[in-house]
């Protein structure tokens, strides 16, 4: 089977101690460190922000998958560029101007990806794939980790990987939510390239070895 990169959200972490879950994603294996923006708005909780994203860039040369789970994402664009993220998604539901919001964080240098929550369908994207580096397909509704996956969310990832392949375009598909060994399987095998992963990763005593069966 085709092989994942996995991306540990840090928002399952001991918010005490930040810095460890950097290392212990990096001494993992991992290859990304997924960083789940909530602004108590777009989701009822409030996480964290540009200044501790930036504060945690120093400890690893880890690419920094940002998920703006925000209202307004078009305000935080350059917080987040400049606090050294790699990738910034944001919500398709919060988007009016979707291509602008794309061709800005472009312009910051940055590698720019759109998400959908479980119940807007792959097609809602078709006229932003010829521009997105990255599209984020939630699997569980959006605010807490810990959630059961809605596997029904997997025939989104298969029509996006044909849209894909039929159009030509270089989008990488990550899955976010519910992600464990099972789940994992049906994922990359409906074509998905990145796995995000809070509470599987953080519960796991031997995170090398969780790393090493998720990615397939
Ligand atoms: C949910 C977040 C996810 C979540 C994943 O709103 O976007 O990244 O933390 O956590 P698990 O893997 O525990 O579902
Ligand atoms: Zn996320």
């Amino acid at each position: 089977m085709r092989k994942a990169l996995i991306a540990p959200s840090i928002l399952s972490a001991d918010f005490s101690n930040m810095g460890k879950a950097i290392d212990d994603i990096a001494a993992s294996g991992a290859e990304w460190v997924h960083i789940d923006v909530m602004d108590g708005n777009f989701v009822p909780p409030i996480s964290f922000g540009a200044k501790m994203t930036a504060d945690l860039r120093g400890r690893t040369a880890l690419k920094f998958d940002v998920h703006l789970m925000t209202q307004t994402p078009q305000n935080q664009l350059d917080d987040f560029a400049g606090a050294g993220a790699d990738y910034i998604s944001f919500h398709l539901e919060a988007a009016v101007h979707a291509h602008r919001i794309i061709q800005k964080i472009r312009q910051l240098g940055k590698k720019a990806g759109v998400s959908i929550v479980p119940s807007t369908p792959a097609s809602a994207l078709d006229s932003l794939l010829p521009f997105t580096d990255l599209v984020l397909v939630m699997t569980v509704n959006p605010g807490y980790g810990g959630q059961s996956c809605i596997t029904e969310c997997f025939t989104k990832v298969e029509q996006l990987a044909r849209r894909r392949l039929e159009g030509g375009f270089e989008f990488l598909i990550s899955v976010d939510g519910g992600i464990n060994e099972s789940t994992a399987r049906q994922a990359i095998s409906a074509g998905a390239d990145i796995l995000v992963t809070g509470s599987t990763f953080f519960n796991a005593a031997d995170k090398a070895a969780i790393v090493q069966k998720l990615r397939g």
